[in-house]
C-alpha cells in the first residue's frame, strides 16, 4: 500500500467511521425516545428514562428462584408495587413494551370481541415448532383455511372415536408406572407423562406409533432439543443474544422434523387411494388427511383436478402441511404433559381431594381398576360422569396454567380501563393477558383462590367455569386452543386410569441427582429449598412452562 494512498484513505476510514457511529447512536436515542414514549403516563412500576422499567422489573424478578418462567413475574410485580388490574411495562432494548392484565374484562376486549393479532414475539416462538403457515402465527385467510381444515378433526363427538386408542396408550403408561412404583426408583414424572402425551398426539395427527413410551424416537428427541434450546426472551435471559449455538442446534433440530414428518405425509399421500376403499363411507379425521383432504379440495377447486388425478403435492402446501403437522405435536402434548403431572403433585399434597377422586372412580368403574380400561374402550361417554376428576384437572390449569396468548396493540385500537371505562392507547404494545395473574387475582374469584380446591370447579359452584370469565388457560374467542377438549380427555383417561394404583411423592430434595440428561441445570442448583406461590415446583419455560425440574418423584404401590 503506498504512503499516499494511506493519506488519503486515512481521515476518510475515520470518517466514515465517526458517521457510522453517530447514525447508530441517534437511532439508538430516536428508538430509546419512541419506546419510552409507548409507555408515558401509563400506570405502571417505577421507571425511568434512561431505564424503562428494567431497573424495577429487577427488583422483583431478582428474587424469585433463577430457573422460574417469565409468565410468574406480572403477579409480583403488581403486588410488589401494588399496581392495579393492568400496567405496562418497558424493558426495551431487551424486549417489547408490554400491557398486561389481570382483568378478563379487558381480556375480552381483544381477544373475544376484537381478536388483535399475535404479537410477533408468538411467531420467533413458533418459528422453531411449527414454521411458515402453522395455525398457531399465522392470521387472516390463511389461518382461517387451515382452522376450519382441522376443526372437525377436534370436536367433542369425533374425539369420543379416539377414546379407545388414548386408553391403549395409557394403559401402556399405567402399566409403566406401576414398575416404578415396585421398585420405588427416582425418576421425572414430566418425562413420563410427556411420553405418553406425545404417542397420542402421534395417532391423532399421524395415525402413527411414535411408540416414544418404550424408546427413543428421532422426532421426539428433536422436539425436546428444540424446548431446551428455545429462547424465553432476552429481557428475561439476555444471554440468549450471545449464544451462537442456539440457531445451529435449532435448525438441525427442524430439518430433522421435516424429513421424518415429510417422510409420513408423502407416504400417506401416495397410499391414500387404498385407505379410501379401506374405509368407505367413514371420513379420515386424522390431521394428516384433513390437511391432504383441504389440499385436494383447492386442487379441484382451482385447476378442475380431480382428487384421484392429483399426483404430486405442491413445494408450498408440503411446507405449510408440515408446518401444521409440527404445530399439532408440539402444541399437543408439551402443555397437556405438565398438566397431568402437577395433577398428581397437587392430589398427593390434598389427600381429602385425592380420596374424593378415587372415590368418584370407584363409583363410576366399580371397585377394581384394571376393568376400568376395557369399560372406557366400550363406553367412552363415561368420562362425561367424571366431574369431580375434570374439576381437578382444571384447578390445576388454574393455578399452574401452561401458557397464555400475547396480541399486539394498534394506533386505531383501545382498550378501556375496567374501573373508569377510560380509553388506554394500544399501538405497538404487546398485550398480555397473562393467566398466572387472572387466575390468582383475589377479586376474579369467589372462594380464595391461593387454595387448591378442586370444588370451585363443580358445575354448581358460583367460581365454576361456566360462570367465570377468568378462568381462560386455553384463552378465548376465535383464536382460542383447537385442541382444549381433546386435552380434558386425555387428562380424564389418563387420571382414571392411573389415580388408584400407586401414590405420588414429589422428590425435589432428590432433584440433584437427576442431573445429566438434559433438564436444565438451573432447575436444580442454586434453587433448592425455595419455593415460589408456595410450591417447590413452580413453572419453568421449555416450550410452554412446565413444573421445575420435570417434577421428581417416586412412586409407592397403593395399599388396602
Ligand atoms: C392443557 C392443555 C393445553 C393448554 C393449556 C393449551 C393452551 C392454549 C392456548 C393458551 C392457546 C392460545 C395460544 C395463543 O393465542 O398464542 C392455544 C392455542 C392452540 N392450541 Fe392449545 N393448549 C392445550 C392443549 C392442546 C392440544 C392437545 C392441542 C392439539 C391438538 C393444542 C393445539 C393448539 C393449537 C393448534 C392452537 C392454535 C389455535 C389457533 O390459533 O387457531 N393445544 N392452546
Ligand atoms: C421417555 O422416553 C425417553 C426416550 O424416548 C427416555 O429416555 C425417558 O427415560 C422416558 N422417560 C421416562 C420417565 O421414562
Amino acid at each position: 500500500m503506498s504512503p499516499t494512498f494511506d493519506l488519503l484513505t486515512g481521515p476518510r476510514l475515520a470518517w466514515a467511521a465517526g458517521i457510522i457511529i453517530v447514525t447508530a447512536v441517534l437511532r439508538f436515542w430516536q428508538q430509546l425516545h419512541y419506546r419510552r414514549g409507548l409507555v408515558r403516563g401509563l400506570p405502571g412500576p417505577p421507571h425511568s428514562y434512561l431505564f424503562g422499567s428494567l431497573i424495577s422489573m429487577g427488583e422483583v424478578i431478582s428474587k424469585q428462584p433463577a430457573s422460574a418462567a417469565p409468565q410468574t413475574f406480572p403477579l409480583l410485580i403488581k403486588n410488589h408495587f401494588n399496581l392495579g388490574d393492568w400496567f405496562v411495562c418497558d424493558p426495551w432494548p431487551f424486549g417489547p413494551a408490554f400491557l398486561v392484565t389481570f382483568s378478563p374484562e379487558m381480556m375480552n376486549e381483544f381477544t373475544v370481541k376484537q381478536s388483535m393479532p399475535k404479537h410477533p414475539v408468538i411467531h420467533e416462538f413458533m418459528h422453531n415448532f411449527g414454521g411458515k403457515g402453522n395455525l398457531v402465527s399465522s392470521e387472516g385467510p390463511e389461518w382461517k383455511k387451515w382452522r376450519s381444515a382441522f376443526n372437525p378433526g377436534f370436536s367433542a363427538a369425533y374425539l369420543m372415536t379416539l377414546v379407545p386408542s388414548i386408553v391403549d396408550h395409557a394403559v401402556i403408561f399405567s402399566n409403566l408406572m406401576m414398575e416404578r412404583a415396585k421398585d420405588n426408583s427416582l425418576f421425572r414424572m414430566e418425562s413420563a407423562t410427556m411420553n405418553l402425551t406425545v404417542d397420542i398426539i402421534g395417532k391423532v395427527v399421524l395415525d402413527h406409533d411414535l411408540n416414544s413410551q418404550r424408546k427413543p424416537n428421532a422426532l421426539v428427541d428433536a422436539f425436546l432439543s428444540q424446548t431446551k434450546w428455545q429462547r424465553i426472551g432476552a429481557q428475561f435471559n439476555p444471554m440468549e443474544l450471545i449464544d451462537f449455538r442456539i440457531d445451529i442446534v435449532q435448525a438441525w433440530n427442524t430439518w430433522t422434523m421435516d424429513r421424518y414428518i415429510g417422510g409420513l405425509l408423502d407416504e400417506r399421500f401416495s397410499t391414500r387411494s387404498s385407505r379410501d376403499e379401506a374405509n368407505t363411507g367413514k371420513r379420515q379425521k386424522y390431521v394428516i388427511d384433513l390437511a391432504l383432504e383441504s389440499y385436494l379440495k383447492e386442487k379441484a377447486a382451482t385447476e378442475g383436478t380431480p382428487p384421484d388425478k392429483v399426483t404430486t403435492l405442491d413445494p408450498t402446501f408440503r411446507t405449510a402441511a408440515i408446518s401444521n403437522i409440527k404445530t399439532f405435536l408440539f402444541a399437543g402434548h408439551d402443555t397437556t404433559s405438565g398438566t397431568v403431572s402437577y395433577a398428581y403433585y397437587y392430589l398427593s399434597k390434598h389427600p381429602s381431594a385425592l380420596a374424593r377422586l378415587r372415590a368418584e372412580h370407584d363409583a363410576v368403574f366399580g371397585p377394581d381398576p384394571t376393568t376400568a380400561p376395557a369399560q372406557l374402550k366400550a363406553t367412552p361417554h363415561l368420562l362425561s360422569k367424571l366431574d369431580y376428576t375434570t374439576a381437578v384437572i382444571k384447578e390445576c390449569l388454574r393455578l399452574q396454567p401452561p401458557a397464555s396468548t400475547v396480541r399486539i396493540g394498534s394506533p386505531s385500537f383501545a382498550l378501556h380501563d375496567p374501573a373508569t371505562g377510560a380509553p388506554i392507547r394500544t399501538a405497538d404494545l404487546m398485550l398480555w393477558p397473562v393467566d398466572v395473574g387472572l387466575h390468582r387475582s383475589p377479586a376474579n374469584w369467589k372462594s380464595d383462590p391461593s387454595l387448591f380446591s378442586p370444588e370451585r370447579f363443580l358445575p354448581t359452584n358460583p367460581d365454576c367455569e361456566a360462570g367465570n370469565p377468568a378462568f381462560a388457560p386455553f384463552s378465548k374467542g376465535p383464536r382460542n386452543c383447537i385442541g382444549q377438549e381433546l386435552a380434558m380427555v386425555e387428562a380424564r383417561v389418563i387420571l382414571a386410569l392411573t389415580a388408584r394404583g400407586w401414590e405420588f411423592e414429589p422428590a425435589y430434595a432428590e432433584l440433584g441427582k437427576l442431573e445429566g440428561d438434559g433438564y436444565g441445570r438451573r432447575e436444580a442448583r442454586g434453587d433448592a429449598g425455595r419455593t415460589q406461590f408456595g410450591e417447590e415446583a413452580w413453572q419453568v419455560q421449555r416450550g410452554t412452562t412446565k413444573p421445575r425440574g420435570g417434577m421428581p418423584c417416586r412412586l409407592r404401590v397403593r395399599e388396602g
